[in-house]
């Protein structure tokens, strides 16, 4: 029988994709001031700096290709409905074939107006002077530090139904995850896939440590098969 199934995804399931996670040895807070790249106040200050930082991440993001844990997780839809919650801004999910996809922190493959909020598809760079039909500036559809988060209510109450809850490749050291593991049933198959074993392990959650692109297709098959 079909069940709810919430997968939750950090930058570790991009990882072995080509895409640098944040935190760690080598990640992207090592090598980027994250108040001068993405926040608010660093936009007022210089938007060509964070529009190149973007710009930057957008073609590595365009040369990265899903593996097989982004695969795993589109297959998943076969036996179950499927809800991807993801704090990445990459589109591996949508590549790998998943449908049900709830981008937190945004999606850099868009762009939106400062003045209208309209979304808009981006296929290179956005540049300082590039604006909307109605001359407003493009900016990333990102969330920045101070942000609101998109999808709130519906991201928490996506945790809250599942039958079964997978959270991969994060360090949960940021809001939403962190918080919204915490609204799983107690009856919910709760696993937890990471590289690095945090200091704390959420409650009720088993934890597996290893890379994703082969934990994630094993617990998937077990998840179509018997475990639900
Ligand atoms: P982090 O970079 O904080 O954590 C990534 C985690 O992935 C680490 O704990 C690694 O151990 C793990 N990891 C690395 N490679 C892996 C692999 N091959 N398989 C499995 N796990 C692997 O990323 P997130 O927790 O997603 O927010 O936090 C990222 C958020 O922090 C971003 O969305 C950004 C930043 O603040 C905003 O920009 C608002």
């Amino acid at each position: 029988m079909r069940k709810k199934v919430a997968v939750l995804t950090g930058a570790g399931i991009s990882a072995e994709s080509g895409l640098l996670t944040f935190r760690g040895e080598g990640g992207l807070c090592e090598k980027y001031d994250f108040t001068v790249v993405a926040t608010p106040a660093g936009w007022e200050k210089d938007k060509k700096l964070v529009l190149d930082f973007y710009n930057m991440r957008r073609q590595e993001v365009m040369k990265a290709m899903p593996n097989a844990a982004h695969t795993a997780i589109a297959e998943l839809e076969k036996y179950h409905d499927v809800c991807v919650l993801t704090q990445n801004i990459d589109d591996l999910h949508e590549r790998a074939g998943s449908k049900n996809i709830l981008h937190i922190h945004g999606e850099i493959m868009k762009s939106r107006s400062t003045g209208t909020g309209k979304l808009y598809l981006v296929t290179s760079n956005i540049e300082a002077g590039d604006v909307c039909e109605n001359g407003y500036q493009l900016r990333p559809h990102v969330v920045w530090f101070g942000e609101e988060i998109l999808f709130h209510e519906e991201a928490k109450n996506v945790v809250q139904e599942a039958d079964a809850i997978l959270v991969i490749g994060t360090s949960l050291n940021v809001y939403p995850f962190n918080t919204f593991l915490k609204k799983a049933q107690h009856k919910a198959v709760k696993i937890y896939i990471n590289k690095d074993k945090p200091d704390k392990i959420p409650y009720g959650y088993q934890f597996l440590s290893g890379n994703s692109s082969e934990l994630v297709p094993m617990i998937c098959r077990k998840l179509s098969d018997d475990l639900l």
